[in-house]
């Protein structure tokens, strides 16, 4: 599994006063949720993990590594970005040439990458639509496209903005199970979200956000027995533990439902 270092990393975009500023962060977990509240500068150190952008100061090292020194083909090895908006990755003539196009920049063997991605697009449930033009399809399943191709490349690390934002609940139900499958497989999940009750449920290590600074890094039971943070970052805790205050005058970290099932069965 990759480490990635962030020290004294510092960006400031040219035509705004935001400031990103992180002294010292290390995200060595396979699923690690990024949250904080809008403008908090989330998608900003997104995009300087994905090394697409350069902060003015400091660096981001992955496994020891400036990501400013990976080569092109390296970066894509090592990283993989699904962006919010799919429509913004998408440009060939058909699903599966879609898949195929990053891919056919590492990997000159025509059968290998057919048959990647073929598995690819099966992994996203997208395997009928593959002759379509990819601006035909749904949100969702341009969406589940961008993530195909990622998945073909089967890069260290996967880098998701927001990736429940348009999609339908099977189709979040897909991508969580993707995500768990690809962390027990030895790879880093890193994902942007807004839904406390999913990063809860999902992930194991959250870095929260408030005006460009670092307010928490820790496990979701850490975060969510902390109040200050919480606030800072402007969140609200996952619905479960709203209901336990609100009914029960219960004031105990619960994660899911099924946590709060586990720790006080007499109220179920
Ligand atoms: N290209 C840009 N040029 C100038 N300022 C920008 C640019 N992109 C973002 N900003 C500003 O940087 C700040 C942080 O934005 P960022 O997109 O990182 O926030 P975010 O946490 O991802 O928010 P959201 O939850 O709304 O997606 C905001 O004040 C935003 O207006
Ligand atoms: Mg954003």
């Amino acid at each position: 599994m990759s480490t990635i270092q962030i020290s004294n990393l510092h960006y400031q975009y040219p035509t705004s006063d935001f400031q990103l500023a992180i002294d010292q962060l290390s995200i060595a977990d396979s699923l690690v949720a990024i949250v904080g509240q809008n403008g908090a500068g989330k998608s900003t150190l997104f995009k300087l993990l994905t090394g697409l952008v350069q902060p003015q100061k400091g660096a981001v090292k992955i496994n020891q590594r400036n990501l400013a020194t990976l080569t092109p083909e390296e970066r894509l090895r090592t990283i993989g970005i699904v962006f919010q908006d799919p429509s913004s990755q998408l440009f060939n003539p058909t699903v599966e040439k879609e898949v195929a196009w990053s891919l056919s920049q590492l990997e000159s063997d025509a059968e290998l990458v057919q048959a990647t991605v073929k598995k690819a697009l099966a992994s996203v449930g997208l395997t009928k639509l593959k002759d379509q033009n990819p601006f035909d399809l749904s949100l969702p399943e341009k969406k589940l496209l961008t993530i195909a191709t990622v998945l073909a490349i089967n890069p260290q690390i996967y880098l998701f903005d927001e990736p429940m934002m348009s999609l339908d609940w099977p189709s979040q139900r897909l991508v969580t199970d993707l995500m768990q499958y690809l962390a027990q497989t030895g790879h880093q999940v890193i994902a942007i979200t807004h839904d406390m009750d999913w990063a809860a449920a999902t992930f194991s290590k959250m870095v929260a956000l408030a005006a460009g600074n670092v307010v928490f890094e820790g496990t979701p039971t850490n975060f969510f027995s902390c109040p200050e943070p919480v606030k800072k970052a402007g969140l609200l805790p996952p619905r479960i533990m709203t209901i336990a205050q609100e009914v029960f005058n219960d004031h105990h970290v619960y994660l899911t439902p099924q946590d709060y099932a586990e720790k006080y069965p007499a109220h179920q």
